[in-house]
């Protein structure tokens, strides 16, 4: 039991420094995406953990560090990235759809996050469409449900009806 509780404390002295009062790792390190509703926007914190606290700042995947953009994008001081929610008219990519990192810094060192896709998408109405087919007689007809592409991502066709009763519901559906 002792011998275990010594291993145990020195691989954790083996990742987090030679101090044991100063640590530094992030919690979450698997997070690689954030999908937000453009209405309510988004806040993402930099999930690192660190004692004493880290300072956390925020990249673009291209290294460039971020700027606030008044009502757009902002960094608290507490190092979470918010993002605030806009309108379609007002949609950016660079800040509205990109690949964005932090790090975290503390007399530990200093360390990076996975790179992490942050994307809006938008809440407005969609419809779906069926195209009429002709085919021959004894010939086999092939519909698609027709989703709008910006919402494609996101939508699952779950059952198909003819005058409103359901056909099918089942895995073979196809939502392209
Ligand atoms: C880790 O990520 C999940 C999914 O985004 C979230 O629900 C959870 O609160 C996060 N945990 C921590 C410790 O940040
Ligand atoms: C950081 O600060 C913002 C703004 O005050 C707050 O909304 C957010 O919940 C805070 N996040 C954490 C992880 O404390």
């Amino acid at each position: 039991m002792w011998i275990f509780a010594f291993l145990f404390l020195q691989s954790i002295s083996n990742v987090f420094g030679e101090d044991l009062h100063s640590s530094l790792y992030f919690v979450n390190a698997s997070l690689q995406e954030v999908v937000f509703s453009s209405t309510t926007g988004a806040l993402v914190p930099c999930p690192a953990a660190a004692v004493p606290p880290a300072t956390l700042r925020w990249y673009l995947a291209t290294g460039e560090e971020i700027y606030d953009v008044p009502g757009i994008r902002h960094v608290h001081p507490n190092g979470t990235l918010q993002i605030y929610g806009f309108l379609p008219s007002s949609f950016s990519n660079l800040i509205n759809d990109n690949t964005y990192y932090c790090t975290a810094e503390n007399p530990s060192g200093k360390i990076r996050s996975q790179d992490l896709h942050i994307k809006a998408v938008f809440r407005e109405p969609y419809t779906v469409r069926v195209a009429d087919q002709r085919v021959m007689r004894g010939n086999t007809a092939v519909f698609k449900c027709i989703i709008p592409a910006s919402v494609e991502e996101y939508v699952t066709v779950v059952s198909w009806e003819k005058d409103t009763v359901s056909l099918v519901s089942g895995k073979n559906l196809d939502a392209g």
